[in-house]
């Protein structure tokens, strides 16, 4: 071994022992003849000392900059009095060098490693080797690598089982776009990369295993985004012999227990908070609300019907916020503000009502704001005097998108989303199929393979829209972290689902006819979820980008700047796969 303690071992028992160390040269200070290094590992910073009277390789040691790779070998001494750094773990004491070796050398950094400031993102992922030096990216590695673990534990000693399922597989859409891997002995197939292992999964309960999990490497062609990567990994999980309430069960204790082990931050409520869809929608008007602070949406839109202002009486939805002290908190130009981020957000305006201390109001829509109608709204919100009231009148899907992100806007600037807690809850009863107005026909809303709710099933035939999907989703602080539901285990439902989204047999049969058949052969009742562990670990880093707790992430554009992936083709490998290049090279 080149060490015989980390950089972060050394403390005053040590005093006296001679050890060595190797690391980095986190810093270098010059002083009085004697080198003093900082010399950093994956455990810690040691401060150790070269005098030219104790070290043979004083002279050597002059060399060593920034980033060198160094090893020292000597004797752990208390520091002098008032040279202790409180701020170090090994800050009491330091090494008194006798010989040392430099073991690599190092060009000068692109950026400073050793701090957390700001770097160029292009930068960053250019050099991610150096990136992930860095105290904060170290930190997010070891957090993810605690959280797999104890998923590993947590999950073995529950009887589940770890099965690695195929990469080079077949379509698996989870509503992405494909990965195709081109067949070099096959010519003109291919293989797709997994969406998800979920029709896997299903044939691991077909074949018995009844406990599967797997920290699964997913693939989907996607426009990305802060919480989105190509490829991302998630805790994949199927049981059989289980009815919904027992997978959100375990998993509720699974993330509770996990949370206490690995993670400072506080859960808001156990048993976590249940709320249907329609009732997230209403409440929050979205299907992953942040539950750490109230703010919630009021529809309105009974109260306006004949309001005499248009944009209220016409739209479908009318609903708003009451922002208790609003009319202090935000000034006028400051509710002007708010009416601009709203029309960015994709309404067409922002109604507002300021409620004075005083009684008296100001809206901008006072023409229209009968005693009445002003009456009824504080009563629907709560209103007090103060308050500010803001309003959306659009479409429904419109209306509950812009409101939605209002609050959580409001959340942020009255600081109402606190870091130090995650508000973990589960979404059920959600609709099972959406219209797709672009494909004219039906589509799934989770996917193809989830089982309707008993009591709805009636409706396939007759109005689809009224199926409920025995679907629930895990949301917290904003954020959708997982997926799952119980699945249909027999052919003729699965069947009847392919009909409804209208896929036709022939296709049904040539995509999916290995799940079809495989449900005659005894398949038991099973279902499962997937929480995205990249988006766990980056609300547990206070990380704003799934990027921060990837090791090697693609950037916005889905390039690996590192590596400069993805690249052209060899026209030798291109042959060999019988494929021809038919787009134009774009230009660099
Ligand atoms: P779903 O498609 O909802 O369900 O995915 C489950 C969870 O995976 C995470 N996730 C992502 N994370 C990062 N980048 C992405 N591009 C990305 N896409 C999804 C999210 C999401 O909640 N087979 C089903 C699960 C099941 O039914 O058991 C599935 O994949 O956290
Ligand atoms: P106008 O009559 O267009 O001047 O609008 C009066 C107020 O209603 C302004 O505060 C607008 O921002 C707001 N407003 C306009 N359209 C909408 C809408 N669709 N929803 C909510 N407020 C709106």
């Amino acid at each position: 071994m080149h060490k015989s303690h980390t950089c972060g071992d050394i403390r005053p028992h040590h005093v006296g022992q001679t050890v060595t160390l190797a690391g980095w040269v986190n810093r270098r200070r010059d002083h009085g003849g004697l080198i003093f290094l900082d010399l950093r590992d994956r455990f810690g910073i040691s401060q150790v000392v070269s005098d030219p009277q104790c070290n043979a390789d004083h002279e050597l040691l002059g060399h060593a900059r920034a980033e060198y790779v160094v090893q020292v070998r000597g004797m752990v001494r208390q520091r002098p009095t008032g040279m202790d750094n409180p701020l170090l773990p090994t800050g009491e004491v330091e090494l008194e060098i006798h010989s040392a070796k430099i073991l690599n050398r190092a060009k000068p950094m692109p950026f400073d490693v050793t701090d957390e400031g700001r770097v160029d993102e292009l930068l960053r992922m250019k050099y991610r080797y150096l990136d992930l030096r860095r105290p904060r990216m170290q930190r997010n590695l070891e957090l993810r690598s605690k959280v797999t673990t104890f998923i590993r534990r947590w999950l073995s000693e529950r009887g589940f089982i770890e099965v690695e399922t195929p990469i080079l597989f077949k379509t698996t859409p989870e509503g992405a776009r494909d990965y195709l891997v081109p067949s070099r002995v096959h010519p003109g197939k291919f293989y797709a990369l997994p969406q998800s292992p979920q029709q896997l999964k299903q044939l691991l309960m077909v074949a018995g295993v009844e406990r599967y999990f797997q920290i699964a490497r997913c693939f989907r062609d996607e426009d990305l985004r802060g919480d989105r990567q190509p490829e991302f990994t998630q805790l994949d999980m199927e049981m059989a012999f289980v009815e919904r309430d027992d997978v959100l069960g375990l998993l509720e204790a699974l993330f509770t227990q996990m949370m206490a082990e690995v993670s400072d931050k506080q859960v808001m409520a156990t048993p976590w908070p249940r709320l249907s869809y329609a009732e997230s929608m209403e409440r929050y008007g979205d299907d992953k609300p942040d539950l750490r602070f109230g703010l919630e949406l009021q529809n309105i839109t009974d109260l306006t019907r004949q309001c005499g202002f248009k944009v209220f009486e016409q739209a479908e939805l009318v609903k708003g916020i009451c922002v208790p002290n609003g009319n202090s908190l935000f000034s006028r130009r400051q509710v002007d503000e708010l009416v601009e981020l709203s029309k960015q957000l994709g309404a067409k305006g922002l109604a507002w009502v300021q409620l004075k201390e005083d009684g008296t109001f100001g809206s901008s829509f006072a023409k229209f704001l009968t005693p009445e109608l002003l009456k009824a709204m504080i009563e629907r919100c709560s209103a007090k005097p103060g308050d500010l009231l803001v309003f959306v009148a659009d479409s429904k899907a419109i209306t509950n998108d812009v409101l939605s992100r209002l609050r959580k806007h409001f959340g942020d600037v009255l600081g109402l989303r606190d870091p130090n807690v995650m508000a973990f809850c589960w979404i059920v009863d959600f609709p099972m199929f959406e219209w797709d107005a672009e494909e004219n026909r039906w589509s799934p809303a989770h996917h193809m393979f989830t089982s309707p709710m008993p009591d709805t099933i009636q409706y396939l035939d007759t109005d689809p829209s009224k199926v409920i999907g025995a679907l629930y989703d895990m949301a917290c602080n904003g954020y959708e972290l997982a997926s799952g539901s119980i699945r249909i285990h027999e052919r003729e439902l699965q069947q009847k689902i392919f009909d409804v989204i209208s896929m036709p047999r022939e296709v049904a049969w040539e995509r999916f006819g290995h799940m079809l058949e495989a449900f005659e052969y005894g398949a038991p009742p099973h279902g499962g979820i997937a929480p995205g562990l990249d988006r766990f670990v980056m609300l547990l880093a206070d990380e704003p980008n799934i990027r921060e707790v990837v090791a090697f992430p693609k950037t916005q554009a889905a390039i690996d700047a590192m590596v400069d992936a993805p690249s052209p083709a060899e026209p030798k490998q291109l042959h060999e796969l019988h494929l021809a290049v038919t787009a134009p090279k774009k230009a660099e």
